[in-house]
């Protein structure tokens, strides 16, 4: 049996790559695991019964591109938290984000650029599934740097003409998975210029929108409403993964331009997986509540504080301005992830596992990123186990 080409250079995923360099070792103390960005905060306390209430849905299959009052839900809070008023035929329900930033480049990738296969450029480190979208379309994907020296997001005057000239779409990530960044108004409106210049589509994925410290983040809608760019240019992702500590509901949305948005319906009429009904209805509820989001948002507001705290004085050390990973400077970022769980049983994955080597090197290579999902006291005591063992 022939197998296809186009995923056989993808490294092993981050997950199971930490597992064969951790698992033949034994932990040097009780096992904390600051690994995975999975959200331990509790779910909003009305999600239970609002399921039960909805659970006749189950007998019948999901609405494909959203139930009315799910996307009324979705036009109302982008209009509330971006002042952005997006109509519901420009959204379309997502199982989550990362399925719909996989089929968006299914849906919208064109098979050529200028006569050449396109590109699809990403930051570097990045959330893996925007590489693999790259490869499913044929497109080549193009790793740009986003380090301490580029403000942890990509550096837009250093693309050079002839990659611009092939790119098809642009995967940003604000505020950023993993080094908490965020693109600020000046950011976005040099992207959007380049995107018009160029004639790119830009793929906002701003999951972690609602989770920061200050003021907060702003998005691309907006950003793209104000320059009057062209909004078919433009998709925005959003989910209740992280805003509402649902990871395990499956709930997300893109928001862009009406054409856009109909050719992304189109592909999940023939091959999505529509979130079944009672989930949409309760993400209904959830996106209309941001009572539960303040509650959460304070809880990461004492865990920023603490890690300022407890991280203070690190050399190189940039306390995420959003999101809840650190962002940990250390000399080889599989010998810090070695070191720490064989000495303190503290579990952190190395930076160079969520970027590529790409133009002379891995800009993840030098850095561990530590998850503050664990509630305070775990987390507290593993950032103290990480200050002690790794710096001081
Ligand atoms: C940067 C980023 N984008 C997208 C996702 C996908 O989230 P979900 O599919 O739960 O919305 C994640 C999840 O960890 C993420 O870190």
């Amino acid at each position: 049996m022939q197998f296809p080409e186009r995923f056989s250079n993808l490294p092993p995923y981050a997950f199971p790559r930490l597992r064969s360099l951790l698992d033949s070792h034994q932990p040097g103390g009780e096992p904390l695991a600051m690994t995975i960005g999975e959200p331990r905060h509790a779910m909003p306390a009305f999600v239970a019964d609002a399921i039960t209430d909805a659970v006749d849905g189950f007998s019948r299959y999901p609405v494909n591109e959203g139930a009315p009052e799910l996307l009324a839900a979705i036009s109302a809070w982008l209009c509330r938290r971006y002042g952005v008023s997006v109509e519901e035929d420009r959204l379309v329900a997502l199982n989550g984000t990362r399925e719909g930033l996989y089929n968006a480049a299914m849906a919208l990738c064109p098979e050529s650029k200028g006569g050449k296969p396109p590109v699809v450029l990403m930051p570097n480190p990045f959330y893996q599934v925007y590489a693999v979208a790259a490869l499913s379309v044929g497109a080549e994907p193009v790793y740009l740097p986003a380090t301490a020296e580029t403000g942890h997001l990509p550096d837009l005057d250093a693309i050079p003409a002839e990659t611009l000239a092939r790119t098809a779409i642009f995967y940003l990530c604000s505020p950023s998975n993993p080094q908490g960044a965020v693109a600020d108004a000046g950011y976005w409106a040099r992207l959007l210029e380049l995107s018009e210049r160029h004639g790119f589509r830009i793929f906002a994925d701003e999951c972690y929108s609602e989770i920061y410290r200050g003021d907060a983040p702003p998005g691309i809608l907006a950003a793209a409403e104000r320059r009057g760019s062209d909004p078919e240019s433009v998709l925005a992702f959003h989910s209740l993964s992280k805003r509402s500590n649902l990871p395990g509901l499956r709930s997300g949305f893109a928001a862009g331009g009406r054409e856009s948005i109909a050719r992304l319906r189109q592909l999940r009429a023939y091959a999505g997986a529509p979130l079944p009904l009672p989930l949409q209805q309760v993400a209904a509820l959830v996106w209309a509540d941001e009572a539960h989001v303040e509650e959460n948002r304070a809880l990461y507001a004492e865990k920023y504080r603490v890690a300022d705290e407890i991280l203070a004085g690190i050399d190189g050390y940039q306390p995420p301005r959003a999101g809840f990973f650190q962002w940990l400077p250390v000399e080889d970022g599989e010998a810090a992830a070695l070191k720490l769980w064989t000495e303190t049983g503290v579990r952190v994955l190395p930076g160079a596992y969520l970027g590529r080597d790409a133009g002379g090197g891995n800009p993840g290579a030098s850095y561990i990123r530590v998850a503050m999902v664990a509630q305070l006291d775990e987390m507290r005591r593993g950032l103290t186990q990480i200050r002690a063992c790794l710096y001081d």
